[in-house]
């Protein structure tokens, strides 16, 4: 499975980049308007540490032309630029202008398997079905994966799933046993990944008895 981080913070971005695990970045308005920082020096702080990896960056326009402006405008700055386009009737035709110019998407806000197949059908090149908003009103995330997966290894699209809205290690763990192909996940859940308490009182115990053993050569 990728590991996507999910933040527009370029210091989660660095961090989790020198565990040398992660495959790509996803941002979206809330996570940039989170820096305090102009938009474009977010971006290109961005895109300056991870130059190799899909970097989403969400469009603001809601309408045709404005969608394809946008995304055009960003896709200039880098070739793994990853448009995101919001899920509705003009974004899916932002999609297919997209592709035909060779510039990969990220349908976002997606919430159910029919708006899935949708965004497949016009070409998306990622796809980011929400799991934690939809355990937030009671729908199991998880389940949706699994049901988009199965529609989209029943027709053989070429597009890749981003489990989005990560809150918690059990997602990744979820995604993982699902055989999802992408997990984007915010810095603090990459880091509670690596914690077990068993770890912490294991690790403290050794310390304490290495102090014990005579002759170290360290
Ligand atoms: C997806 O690409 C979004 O950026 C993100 O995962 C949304 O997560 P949230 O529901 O925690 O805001």
């Amino acid at each position: 499975m990728k590991f996507f981080i999910d933040t527009a913070n370029v210091d989660e971005i660095r961090q989790a980049n020198s565990l040398r695990i992660l495959d790509g970045v996803t941002t979206n308005p809330t996570l940039i308007a989170k820096t305090g920082k102009p938009f474009m020096d977010v971006v290109k702080e961005i895109l300056e540490e991870v130059p190799d990896k899909p970097v989403s960056l969400e469009v603001a326009s809601t309408d045709y032309e404005g969608m394809v402006k946008e995304g055009e405008y960003l896709a200039q700055f880098g070739k793994n630029v990853v448009v995101k386009i919001p899920m509705t009737i003009d974004g899916l035709k932002a999609v297919k202008h997209f592709e035909y110019k060779g510039i990969k998407t990220n349908v976002t806000l997606i919430f159910s398997p029919a708006q899935a197949l949708l965004a497949m059908k016009a070409g998306a090149s990622y796809i980011s079905p929400f799991v934690g908003r939809l355990d937030d009103i009671s729908h199991t995330g998880m389940q949706l994966i699994e049901e988009i997966k199965t529609i989209r290894d029943n027709y053989d699209f070429h597009t890749e799933i981003i489990v989005a809205s990560v809150r918690n290690p059990l997602h990744v763990v979820e995604s993982a046993i699902i055989r999802a192909d992408i997990a984007t996940i915010p810095y603090k859940v990459i880091a509670q990944l690596a914690k077990h308490p068993l770890t912490d009182i294991g690790l403290e115990r050794f310390l304490k008895d290495w102090e014990s053993v005579p002759e170290k050569p360290f």
